[in-house]
């Protein structure tokens, strides 16, 4: 289970069984927060089965979600790393199980296997380029581009369709691009009529790259 993770892909079986031991398995059902943002924590969550959102909210219940992670993935590491107060609240999408290393534990496997900081960096630094492409397109485009630019960001090839694989629902989507589900549920149809893409019990399947950039 633990090698399926890529933050621990480099570690022998012998530091393997060894995580195994310092790690806290955690099964959470759909919907649980798992991380409150402002919250002081300084675990680190590896997501073994599942997927989660990262998201901000205000005191009205808006939310903006930042990512949408899977299995492989990890979070937390930012409080683990600064011992500041998580930046991001995180909540299960679905059923999802996690291994959960304390700030001392994690100490032990990059003493280890060193490689596990710069992968931990890497991923920062990969964060912070998503993060950078989602302040542009939230600056620069309207609503009709922030849309089609999502759902080709989430698109993965399956068997030669293109498709957006996470079942999310509409409001999902408006909270990905700062909109309401109203004009998400306009775009959508828009695009469905003109042909660009079809929906089917949540999943979309885009037939043109080429998503129109406004109505
Ligand atoms: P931490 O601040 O400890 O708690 C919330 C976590 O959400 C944070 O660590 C990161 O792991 C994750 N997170 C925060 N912002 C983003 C983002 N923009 N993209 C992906 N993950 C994020």
């Amino acid at each position: 289970m633990l090698r399926r993770i890529p933050l621990f892909q480099d570690l022998s079986d012998e530091d393997l069984v060894l995580i195994e031991e310092l790690a806290v398995e955690k099964q959470v059902s759909k919907g649980t927060v798992v991380m409150v943002e402002g919250t002081i924590g300084d675990s680190l969550f590896a997501i073994t089965s599942g997927r989660v959102k990262v998201f901000m909210g205000d005191e009205d219940g808006r939310e903006i979600i930042l990512k949408i992670l899977g299995p492989g993935d990890f979070f937390g590491e930012m409080s683990m790393i600064d011992s500041q107060p998580r930046s991001a609240s995180v909540a299960a999408l679905e059923p999802s199980t996690f291994k959960v290393l304390s700030h001392e534990a994690f100490a032990q496997c990059v003493e280890r296997a060193p490689r596990i900081a710069t992968m931990v960096m890497q991923a920062l630094a990969k964060r912070l380029r998503d993060a950078d492409r989602k302040i542009s397109t939230l600056a620069l485009m309207d609503v009709y581009g922030r849309v089609a630019n999502t759902l080709l960001e989430l698109a993965i090839n399956d068997n030669g369709k293109l498709i957006v694989g996470e079942k999310l629902s509409q409001q999902d989507i408006a909270n990905m691009v700062g909109a309401s589900r109203e004009m998400v549920n306009r775009i959508l149809k828009d695009l469905s009529e003109r042909g660009y893409i079809t929906v089917e019990s949540k999943t979309i399947t885009i037939h043109d790259e080429k998503l129109p950039p406004s109505f």
